[in-house]
């Protein structure tokens, strides 16, 4: 079944209101809803008290109207009375000070005494919703994130570094500590890297992030043990932050659910453009998917606009069934939105709902409800089916914590780049999956490695096994720089992956970002293309020469090489450009690995296809406000009418969608 949904928190509105959100949500087609997910102080009022009665007879509201429930684990939001009998539960940020009470997320994921609270609320919530017809699933806590710092937690830093290195010696030798002369002779001197020590060894802190990372992991596991446990047959999920979140290795943290699902704002207060870029979503879908591989849900799909302090700007008609239309076309087999009704009171007073804060549906409402029929439609065909990507882009999370700690130049930003690699791709209609370092690659015909910058033998075997047998890799500078000790190599650039390179690094230059100068290709190239940032002057050994500089004394030097290796090839990119340039080399490889997109169609109108079988259904995305016109390679059905028969050029309205299915 699709699901189809909405986030409700019953306990901010009187019960009475209850049954007509229920008919109203019915109306709109919802078949799920999100509960109970800040309601510890509500289950457990007083410690070791649990009072589940009020959630029964919401559940039971929604139930008699044929709702099913996904119910939240509360833990992101402690009690007041919970952190007021344990001071030492805060969570300690990097400036040694705690988190204090009124917000939310101010725990310690590694304190046992939380630990202890969460497996009581988690194991009284499991009894008592073990058996109910009407939960289908569990969300566990709510967007995990921020690092702790405390007292405790560098205890349990010392343990995880211990059984990472074995003994102090390697350890010492891995980071370099005689580096300062900080060479550690007790586990118990290890610090942790608090601004209070201003620049600490590199070694040390990527090894904390990794830590801090790990101690959600843990925490989550904590949590899925028991509920696995106590209710086998049910679903279970965290809500993660899609692409921009970046203080914990998804890969890992998706390894213990069953399903992967997110949070998706294209528009919030701290993002206030007027125009939202389409690719932003799509990376984060694409990231999200990427992390098991396998279709993922929507845990919240924005209603309404963001606003803490400040209000976002409006989502224009069309919008929000655009964007989650979006979402499914990159894999999404539930949307469920956030939020029902706009809250009255509290930190999220203007983050906006469905409807007003005086209950009356909204014009998102009339809009969400459109596509609730057009679910009821065509729900039964799009889920399950799949994406074929013929294309994939490396996400190195150690890659991503090691820029963090070294941004190399202060104008690069490693997501951003991502994100411009991706964007070449995106632009053609091209599906990509975004991939682990040590993913399997054999079935895509082109792999970017956008500065992979920390390198492993293992990663670099992939890599070389990939190329070997007839793949296209592309590599951008910064990449095989470090060791997984976060040192950098004792070996030419780019490091073990030099020889798949056929070149070397000869020397590297970091520019302030207005300084830009445009590269001359051997190939077509757009006229807007520059190089920025970074630049790497490469000595070829082997590789043949696609771009050089010419500006600088490196002027007529190699920037961009090609090499062959095995059956394959590696393009090197050493230098950071703008979208031009990577839509520059991109578009030359893409034509001769032979990887064509969707479809093609106009600027600002996207195209993905999903399979379900061996039926192609294709999501014709207008992100723009103009109508647009796209050419029909065949005769379609539109699934979200049923109209038959669109071929040749059918012309979509701003904002439009259509999903099509082959007529056969
Ligand atoms: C996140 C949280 C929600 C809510 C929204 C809006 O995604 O999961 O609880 O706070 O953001 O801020
Ligand atoms: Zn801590």
């Amino acid at each position: 079944m699709f699901y189809f949904g909405v986030d409700y928190y019953p306990e901010h509105w009187p019960e009475e209101r209850w049954p007509e959100d229920a008919r109203l949500m019915a109306e709109a087609g919802f078949n799920v809803v999100r509960l109970a997910e800040f309601a510890w102080v509500k289950m457990e009022p007083h410690d070791g008290q649990y009072d589940f009665t009020w959630l029964d007879r919401a559940i039971e509201v929604l139930a008699a109207r044929g709702i099913k429930v996904i119910l939240g684990t509360p833990t992101a939001s402690p009690p007041a009375w919970l952190m007021a009998k344990y001071p030492d539960l805060y969570l300690v940020r990097d400036d040694g000070t705690p988190w204090t009470y009124g917000n939310r997320r101010e725990y310690c994921p590694n304190n046992p005494t939380y630990h202890d609270y969460t497996r009581r609320i988690v194991t009284a919530m499991a009894e008592h919703y073990a058996g109910h017809p009407a939960v289908i699933g569990w969300q566990i806590d709510n967007e995990f994130g921020d690092r702790c710092y405390c007292p405790l937690c560098n205890r349990a830093f010392q343990d995880w570094l211990r059984r990472r290195y074995g003994t102090l010696d390697n350890l010492n030798e891995k980071w370099g500590t005689i580096f300062w002369g900080h060479t550690y002779s007790e586990w118990s001197q290890i610090p942790l890297p608090l601004t209070t020590c201003r620049s600490a060894n590199p070694g040390l802190w990527l090894d904390f992030y990794r830590f801090a990372s790990d101690s959600y992991v843990k925490y989550q596991q904590m949590q899925i043990d028991i509920l696995r446990h106590m209710c086998p047959g049910h679903v279970i999920t965290h809500n993660l932050m899609g692409f921009k979140y970046d203080k914990i290795n998804y890969f890992d943290l998706a390894k213990g659910l069953d399903v992967v699902s997110w949070d998706n704002y294209p528009r919030t207060q701290w993002s206030m453009q007027a125009a939202v870029d389409p690719s932003t979503a799509a990376i984060a879908a694409d990231t999200m998917r990427g992390l098991k591989g396998k279709n993922i849900w929507v845990m919240e799909q924005q209603a309404g606009p963001g606003g803490w302090e400040v209000v976002s700007v409006m989502p224009r008609p069309g919008e929000l069934r655009l964007w989650a239309y979006q979402s499914i076309a990159h894999g999404a087999d539930a949307i469920i939105f956030f939020r029902w009704r706009t809250a009255r009171f509290g930190t999220e007073e203007y983050w906006h709902g469905l409807l007003y804060h005086d209950g009356r549906p909204t014009r998102r409402y009339d809009e969400v409800k459109r596509m609730g029929t057009e679910i009821k439609r065509a729900g039964d065909v799009i889920v399950g089916s799949t994406i074929k990507a013929r294309a994939a882009i490396i996400h190195s999370y150690d890659s991503r914590f090691a820029f963090q700690i070294q941004p190399n130049n202060p104008k690069f930003s490693y997501p951003g780049h991502v994100q411009h690699v991706y964007r070449a791709l995106f632009r053609r209609n091209i599906p990509v999956d975004m991939v682990s370092p040590t993913a399997d690659l054999s079935r895509y015909k082109l792999v970017a490695a956008p500065a992979l910058h920390i390198v492993t033998a293992e990663i670099a075997d992939n890599l070389r096994r990939y190329v070997e047998q007839g793949g296209t890799l592309i590599l951008t500078p910064r990449s095989g720089v470090k060791d997984e000790a976060n040192a950098v190599v004792n070996a030419p650039l780019p490091g073990l992956l030099a020889d798949l390179c056929g070149m070397t690094v000869e020397e590297y230059d970091s520019l302030p970002e207005g300084v830009t100068q445009p590269l001359q290709f051997t190939i077509p190239a757009r006229p807007d293309q520059v190089a920025r940032v970074w630049y790497d002057v490469l000595a070829p050994q082997g590789a043949q020469v696609i771009a050089r500089y010419t500006q600088d004394y490196y002027k007529g030097k190699p920037a961009i090489t090609l090499n062959t290796y095995g059956k394959g090839r590696v393009l090197y990119v050493g230098v950071f450009g703008n979208d031009p340039l990577y839509e520059t080399f991109m578009s030359w490889l893409l034509a001769s690995v032979g990887v064509e997109g969707v479809l093609s169609a106009p600027e600002g109108v996207e195209v993905a296809e999903r399979w379900q079988g061996n039926r192609r259904l294709l999501f014709v995305l207008n992100h723009t406000e103009q109508a647009q016109d796209v050419v029909l390679p065949g005769r379609y059905t539109n699934l979200l009418n049923g109209q038959s028969g669109l071929t040749g050029t059918v012309t979509l309205a701003g904002r439009d969608v259509l999903i099509l299915a082959e007529e056969s």
